[in-house]
C-alpha cells in the first residue's frame, strides 16, 4: 500500500462528493486500492450512525492513513492512555458483563480487559470448553466469580438457558458484548459466489445475525435498566462489491441494521456497533490476512472497556471504528 496522506489531500481539495470520486479514479490503483466510490461510501457510512446517512459536507474532513479512512486525526493501532482499564472513569465495578465468543482472540482479550476494569462478574460464552476455561483462568485473579457457559449462540434454547443461568448466578446483567463471529473457511480461490457451498455461506448468517439476535433477545429478559449492548462488526460491512466475502460482509452489515432497530426499540439502552480493527488473531475470522499492518488486540479490548463506560454515552446508536481516537470523538 503506497498511500499515506495523499487521500486526505484529495478529499480536502475536492469540491464535491463526485469530485472526490473522480480524483480517486484517476489514481494508480496500486496506490489507491479502493475505488473512489467505495472509499467515499465507506467514509460516509463510517462517520454516521446506523440511523441514517449524513450530508457529507457536514462531516469533518476525513483523512486516510494507510488503507482506511478516519474521522479523527489520530488513527489508533494499539491501546492508548484514554483506554487504560484502571482509569476510575472506565471502572466496570458493580457491572456484570457477558461476552460471547471470548474463548479466543478479541473476545478473550476483551474479557481480560473488562476484568482489569473491575467488572463484578464476567460470563464467558462459546462452544469450545477448553478455550473458555483458559479465559476463565486468565481472569480468575481479577474476577473470582467468572463463569463459563458452553453454548452455541445460534441455538435459541441454548441462549435462553445461558442467560437465565447468568441471571440466576449474578442477577441483572449490565453489559452484553456480541463478539462471537463466523467467516467461511474455504480458500479464497473458491469463495466466489459461483463456487461457495451454501451451507458454509449460510453459517455466517446463522452466527453473525441469528446468533447475535438470539443472545440479545435472551439478554433483554435479564438486563439492567440502562444496559449496554455492543456488536462487533467489520469494516467489510461498509463495502459494496468486495469480492469473496459475500456472506461475511452482508451478514455483518445486516446485523448492524438489527442493532439499530434494537436501539430504536429500546431508547433506554446504549447500543453501539464497532469495527474492531484488523487483528491478527489465530481465529478463522482474522482480517489480518487481507491487510498488511495489523492492529494490536489491545486496541479492540481497550475500546470495549471504554464503550462499556458512561464515557461512551454520546455514541448511542452509532457505528464507530476502534481506530478512531475516543478523546477526539468525544470532543
Ligand atoms: N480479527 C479481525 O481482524 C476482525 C476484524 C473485524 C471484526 N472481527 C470480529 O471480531 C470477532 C472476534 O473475532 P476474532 O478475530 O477474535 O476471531 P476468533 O478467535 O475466531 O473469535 C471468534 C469467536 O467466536 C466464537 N464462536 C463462533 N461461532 C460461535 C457460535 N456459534 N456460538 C458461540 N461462539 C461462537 C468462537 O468460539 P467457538 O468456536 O469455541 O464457539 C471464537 O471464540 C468476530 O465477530 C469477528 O467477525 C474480527
Amino acid at each position: 500500500m503506497k498511500d499515506d496522506g495523499h487521500a486526505a489531500k484529495f478529499v480536502r481539495a475536492a469540491k464535491s462528493a463526485e469530485d472526490i470520486c473522480q480524483r480517486f479514479e484517476q489514481q494508480d490503483p496500486a496506490a489507491f486500492p479502493m475505488t473512489g466510490e467505495a472509499w467515499l461510501q465507506l467514509s460516509r457510512m463510517s462517520y454516521d450512525s446506523t440511523l441514517g446517512l449524513p450530508d457529507l459536507d457536514k462531516a469533518p474532513a476525513p483523512v486516510k492513513p494507510k488503507t482506511f479512512p478516519s474521522f479523527t486525526k489520530e488513527y489508533r493501532k494499539t491501546a492508548y492512555d484514554a483506554l487504560d482499564p484502571t482509569l476510575p472513569a472506565l471502572s466496570a465495578e458493580d457491572k456484570s458483563i457477558a461476552v460471547t465468543g471470548d474463548g479466543s482472540g478479541i473476545g478473550a482479550a476483551t474479557a481480560l480487559r473488562l476484568s482489569q476494569a473491575g467488572a463484578s462478574s464476567i460470563s464467558i460464552i462459546g462452544r469450545r470448553a477448553n478455550n473458555l476455561e483458559s479465559t476463565r483462568s486468565n481472569t480468575e485473579s481479577l474476577v473470582p466469580g467468572a463463569q463459563v457457559y458452553t453454548s452455541d449462540v445460534a441455538q435459541k434454547d441454548a441462549m435462553n438457558a445461558t442467560f437465565k443461568a447468568i441471571h440466576d448466578h449474578v442477577g441483572e446483567i449490565h453489559v452484553l458484548v456480541n463478539n462471537a463471529g463466523y467467516k467461511p473457511t474455504v480458500a479464497p480461490a473458491v469463495s466466489a459466489i459461483k463456487d461457495l457451498d451454501v451451507e458454509e455461506w449460510w453459517r455466517c448468517f446463522e452466527v453473525n445475525i441469528k446468533g447475535s439476535f438470539l443472545a440479545s433477545q435472551s439478554f433483554l429478559q435479564y438486563k439492567s435498566t440502562d444496559a449496554v449492548v455492543l456488536y462487533v462488526t467489520t469494516a467489510l460491512s461498509h463495502f459494496t462489491g468486495f469480492p469473496s466475502h459475500s456472506s461475511y460482509s452482508s451478514s455483518k452489515a445486516g446485523a448492524v441494521r438489527v442493532f439499530s432497530t434494537l436501539q430504536a426499540e429500546h431508547p433506554e439502552l446504549r447500543v453501539v456497533c464497532v469495527h474492531l480493527g484488523v487483528i491478527n488473531t489465530a481465529g478463522k475470522v482474522s482480517g489480518a490476512k487481507q491487510a498488511g499492518e495489523p492492529d494490536d488486540v489491545s486496541l479492540p479490548a481497550g475500546t470495549m472497556v471504554w464503550l462499556a463506560s458512561p464515557k461512551a454515552d454520546f455514541l448511542k446508536g452509532k457505528y464507530i471504528w476502534a481506530n478512531w481516537d475516543v478523546t477526539s470523538l468525544a470532543s
